[in-house]
C-alpha cells in the first residue's frame, strides 16, 4: 500500500511556514482595511440597518448566515471525527471499500431543500415588502444619478440639492430614480438599496428611516472614471428639524454684501456657470448641481471635497485635477476669478 506523508511540506520541526506567512498577510490585509475604511459615525455597513428596508435584508442575512455556521460545524464535525476515528494505525487492514448510501443521500437531499424552503419563506415576503408602492402619504424624492453626483429633487417641497439627502426619520420615503446618461446604482448601506438608476426608466424604492444621524451613501454600479467618488450624506433628521431643513432651502439664497462675494457674483453671472447651474433668482442652468445653498451643504463634488474657500477656488480652476473625469469644464478663469466666485459661492447658506 502507497503511504502518503502530510509532512512533505514542514520544515523539521513540524511548522508550515509559507501557510504562517499567508496567513498572516491576510489578517494584516483585511484589518488595515478596516482601519482605513471604518468610521463608527458613519459605518459604510449593511449590519447595523437603521430603517425598515435595512433590517428586512439585514434580518435574511442573518437567518442565512445562521443556518451556514450551523451546517459548517455539523459536517466539520463530522468531517473531523472520521478523520479521526478512521485514521490510519500500524498493522490496521484495508477499510472495508464501499461506493454511495442511499439513505444517507435521500436524508441529506431533503434536509437541506427543507432549510432552503425554511430561508425562502421570509426572502419572498421581503421582496414583495420592499417593492410595494408607496402610500400617497410618502415623501417623494426624485433622485437623479449623474456623472459623478447626485441629485436630490423633492417636488412636493420644491427643493433641489446634490449629494446631501435630507430625510426624517418616521416617515415613508418614496424614491424614484433615473439617470440622464449611463447606469447607476442607489445604495444607502444602513437605509436601503441597492436599486439600478437607469436612462429612460424610473425605478423605485420606499423605505422608513427609523433613526436621525449621518449616514454614507455610494454609487454601486460601475459608471466610469470617476464611479468610486459618486457619494452622498444621507442626514436622517427629527421631523421637526426637517421642517426647518425644507424652509430654509425654500428660502431664496442668502445675499452677501462682502466686497469679494459680489465680485464673484458678476463673474457667475458673466461667464457659462450661468448654463449649467441654478441660483434661484439668477441663473437656470439644469446640466450641474444646483447651488442656490451651496454653502449649507458640507461637501461638493459627490461628497469628495469638503466646502472649503481653498477647495472651491482649486475646484473652479481645474475640476479634472480634483476629481477625475469631472465632466464641469475647465472655464480657464484666473485665481483671482476663482477666489472670488469661491466667495460668492460660499455665502448661498
Ligand atoms: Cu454612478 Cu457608479
Amino acid at each position: 500500500m502507497t503511504r502518503y506523508s502530510s509532512t512533505a511540506f514542514r520544515s523539521a520541526k513540524g511548522i508550515d511556514w509559507t501557510l504562517v506567512g499567508l496567513l498572516g498577510a491576510v489578517v494584516l490585509l483585511t484589518s488595515s482595511c478596516s482601519w482605513v475604511g471604518w468610521n463608527w459615525d458613519t459605518p459604510m455597513t449593511t449590519v447595523l440597518p437603521k430603517s425598515d428596508f435595512g433590517r428586512a435584508t439585514h434580518d435574511i442575512f442573518m437567518l442565512i448566515s445562521w443556518w451556514t455556521l450551523g451546517i459548517f460545524i455539523a459536517v466539520e464535525g463530522v468531517l473531523l471525527f472520521c478523520c479521526w476515528r478512521f485514521r490510519e494505525r500500524p498493522g490496521a487492514p484495508i477499510p472495508r471499500q464501499v461506493h454511495g448510501h442511499t439513505m444517507l443521500e435521500i436524508s441529506w437531499t431533503v434536509a437541506f431543500a427543507v432549510i432552503l424552503l425554511i430561508i425562502s419563506i421570509p426572502t419572498i415576503q421581503a421582496i414583495f415588502k420592499t417593492q410595494e408602492a408607496p402610500a400617497a402619504t410618502a415623501l417623494r424624492v426624485e433622485v437623479g444619478g449623474h456623472q459623478w453626483w447626485w441629485e436630490f429633487h423633492y417636488p412636493q417641497q420644491k427643493i433641489t440639492t446634490a449629494n446631501e439627502l435630507h430625510l426624517p426619520a418616521g416617515q415613508t420615503v418614496a424614491f424614484f430614480l433615473n439617470a440622464p446618461d449611463v447606469i447607476h446604482s442607489f445604495w444607502m448601506p444602513q437605509l436601503g438599496g441597492k436599486r439600478d438608476v437607469v436612462p429612460h426608466r424610473v425605478n423605485h424604492i420606499t423605505l422608513t428611516p427609523e433613526v436621525p444621524g449621518d449616514y454614507p451613501g455610494q454609487c454601486a454600479e460601475y459608471c466610469g472614471m470617476s464611479h468610486a467618488n459618486m457619494r452622498f450624506r444621507v442626514i436622517v433628521h427629527t421631523p421637526e428639524d426637517f421642517e426647518k431643513w425644507v424652509k430654509g432651502q425654500q428660502a431664496p439664497p442668502a445675499e452677501s454684501t462682502d466686497a469679494l462675494a459680489q465680485q464673484g457674483k458678476s463673474v457667475f453671472t458673466q461667464s457659462t456657470c450661468v448654463g449649467c447651474h441654478t441660483i434661484t433668482g439668477l441663473s437656470a442652468g439644469r446640466i450641474g448641481p444646483d447651488l442656490t445653498h451651496f454653502a449649507s451643504r458640507k461637501r461638493f463634488a459627490g461628497e469628495l471635497l469638503d466646502s472649503t474657500p481653498d477647495n472651491v477656488a482649486k475646484w473652479i480652476e481645474n475640476p479634472d485635477h480634483m476629481k477625475p473625469g469631472a465632466l464641469m469644464p475647465n472655464l480657464g478663469m484666473t485665481s483671482e476669478q476663482s477666489k472670488a466666485l469661491a466667495a460668492y459661492l460660499l455665502t448661498l447658506k
